[in-house]
């Protein structure tokens, strides 16, 4: 078990993913980060006045990098914009869930999805007399964004921590684990991180930037322990985990879900297959295949908003089942 977890109980690791812990730089603000967990699940387990507790979600968003060197100027990236993970979050907020919106620097935030892309130069001026003001066809959406944001964070039930390399999403994703550990049935995991499967070990990876003089150059890759088993089998297994599977070639998609389902005990399994991830998903679980859909007939509609709800009734009656 990964010592540094001062919090952890002893949970054997396999020797893959023992050497994949040792072989990690330590994450920066461990400390921090855990006394972060603390206070916000302590306060949406006994919200002030009269508030029931918050179930509490873990959403993983964006994708890992690799880095090839330690002071790092090259990397390898997985492809994942954030809109998935940014845009279930709005949701799971509304349904009543406290979010751990566990993100890649950079990448889509929650409440912002209908700013345009450089928010800061396009939806505010200067005025004559030097103060900035919202430019008119932006002024509802701006509106909206920061004061959802705000009511979101300052209300308790969002906490955002950002991540880049994989090294940092699998500590955290620990560091997680074991913070929420003890909510049992209540804390969810919805892991759409697109995350790396294959990485350079710190301590072989080279310190300095690598030289192109010495012409075509060769790297080990070594495969990047799957977390899907020991996050549901060890560090969390009363939790509600559900996991994604992405492909591009739609004639493997649902048999690679199903067997995931299978090998790493995920309550769901959500498949997608890239060019049409945003119109619909196909949810995988022990007996069903069900597909959802955005409804093409409204403007704004999206398809996590009917995932959310699916998610959130079966989590329901998970909760009630663990609780008899
Ligand atoms: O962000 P968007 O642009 O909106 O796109 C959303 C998405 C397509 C990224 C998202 O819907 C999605 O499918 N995310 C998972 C992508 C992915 O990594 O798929 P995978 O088949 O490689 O991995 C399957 C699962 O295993 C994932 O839940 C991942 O968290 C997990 N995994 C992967 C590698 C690894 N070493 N350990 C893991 O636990």
């Amino acid at each position: 078990m990964d010592s540094r977890n001062g919090s952890a109980p002893q949970i054997p690791l396999d020797a893959e993913m023992e050497s994949f812990f040792d072989s990690a730089p330590p994450l920066k603000d461990s400390a921090g980060i855990t006394q972060k967990l603390k206070e916000f699940i302590e306060f949406n387990s006994a919200p002030p006045g009269k508030g029931s507790p918050r179930r509490v979600v873990c959403v993983t968003s964006g994708g890992t990098t690799v880095p090839l060197e330690q002071r790092c100027v090259r990397y390898i990236d997985n492809f994942s914009s954030g809109h998935r993970g940014a845009t279930s979050t709005e949701y799971f907020i509304k349904a009543g869930y406290a979010v751990i919106f566990l993100y890649r620097r950079g990448t889509f935030q929650p409440y912002c999805r209908s700013l345009p892309e450089d928010p800061l130069l396009e939806c505010f001026e200067c005025s004559d007399d030097s103060s900035i003001r919202v430019r008119q066809p932006y002024t509802e959406a701006v509106k909206r964004a920061i004061s959802d944001h705000h009511a979101a964070v300052a209300g308790g039930h969002l906490l955002k921590l950002p991540f880049t390399t994989i090294f940092e999403y699998l500590q955290m994703l620990q560091t997680i684990a074991m913070s929420v550990r003890a909510l049992g049935s209540h804390a969810v995991f919805y892991l759409a991180a697109a995350v790396s499967d294959f990485y350079v070990p710190w301590k072989s990876m080279a310190e300095h930037k690598i030289q192109s003089a010495s012409g075509p150059m060769d790297m080990r890759l070594v495969q990047v322990p799957k977390m899907l088993s020991v996050l549901k089998k060890g560090w969390v297994p009363m939790a509600f985990c559900i996991s994604f599977k992405l492909e591009t070639d739609s004639k493997i998609l649902l048999e690679k879900a199903e067997m995931a389902l299978k090998k790493y005990g995920m309550h769901m399994v959500v498949a997608n297959e890239l060019s049409t991830r945003k119109e619909e998903v196909t949810v995988v679980t022990g007996n069903e295949k069900i597909l959802v859909c955005c409804d093409k007939t409204q403007p704004d509609s999206d398809v996590e908003k009917p995932l959310i709800e699916l998610i959130v009734g079966r989590h329901s009656a998970y909760v009630k089942d663990s609780d008899c």
